[in-house]
């Protein structure tokens, strides 16, 4: 009995182990297979959403571009922002493309391509609130959840709080509401927000800190990652890239240094 229990014990969570381990896509399953599965939020402006039932943005144009250079069908799935590292870890879909700023924390656990922009984030805040960092002190922020700009707010000194939301469009309309004295989210979707909803008084304030974006995929998954790499790099050099950051932005958002 005392070693079957034992037995018991050092097999189950063994099987468990590999029972729960879905296949890591590597670059030749993905390429027999014909389709990229890949991930997005479908919540940030203009990144990443939806104009009416369509998905779209920046982002999801240009995913959509390096998936033609790579010869494959692109299979969307749209999941939450706060749960796609732990999506992308258990191989739900093979890479992420959401904004992703590289930080130290998260290159723990998944790899970044290459920088597809280079932006920060920024304060904004009714005409008459804080928008400086000084001028944060003793107010209440407003930050999507995950985030750079959740972690970039708690390093602010003197905040009487920092509230999370589940998307911008909710810390926006918090801020709307006067439920948050300021809102810190991406230079770009504070810009894209603010030019949608002109009579809400809201303006942009400093930018707090520079980040560099990019897609994710599982840690590791290297062939991949060049292959994501060298489409990035070819959209960007036949004039794909450029026309899709003018059309979102009326500029250049590449990391040109
Ligand atoms: N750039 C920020 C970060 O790295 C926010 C990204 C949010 N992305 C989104 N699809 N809502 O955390």
């Amino acid at each position: 009995m005392r070693f079957l229990a034992r037995l018991l014990s050092a097999v189950l969570p063994l099987t468990l182990l590999i029972a729960g381990a879905a296949d890591a896509r590597e670059w030749k399953a993905i390429q027999e297979s014909g389709t990229i599965k890949v991930a997005t939020e479908g919540g940030f402006h203009p990144f990443n959403y939806y104009d009416g039932p369509k998905l779209t943005g920046f982002e999801v144009e240009l995913a959509e571009a390096i998936a033609a250079k790579l010869g494959l069908k692109l299979e969307w799935s749209v999941v939450p922002f706060d749960a796609q590292i732990a999506a992308l870890k258990q191989d739900r879909f093979d890479f992420a493309i959401a904004s992703h700023g590289y930080t130290a924390e998260r290159a723990k656990s998944v790899d970044f391509a290459n920088p597809h922009y280079c932006t920060g984030g920024q304060i904004a805040a009714h005409k008459d609130g804080p928008l400086t960092v000084v001028a944060l002190n003793g107010k209440v922020v407003g930050v999507q959840l995950a985030t750079t700009y959740a972690d970039a707010a708690r390093k602010i000194k003197g905040l009487k709080s920092v509230k999370t939301y589940k998307g911008d469009p909710e810390a926006f309309s918090a801020l709307r509401a006067n439920k948050t004295d300021a809102w810190i989210s991406d230079k770009f979707t504070v810009k894209a927000t603010l030019d949608k909803n002109p009579d809400a008084g809201i303006v942009g304030g400093d930018l707090v800190f520079v980040e560099r974006v990019s897609m994710i995929l599982r840690k590791g998954n290297k062939e991949l990652a060049e292959k994501l790499n060298q489409a990035l790099a070819e959209v960007m050099k036949d004039g794909t890239y450029q026309a899709l950051s003018q059309k979102y932005f009326k500029e250049d958002v590449s990391c040109r240094s």
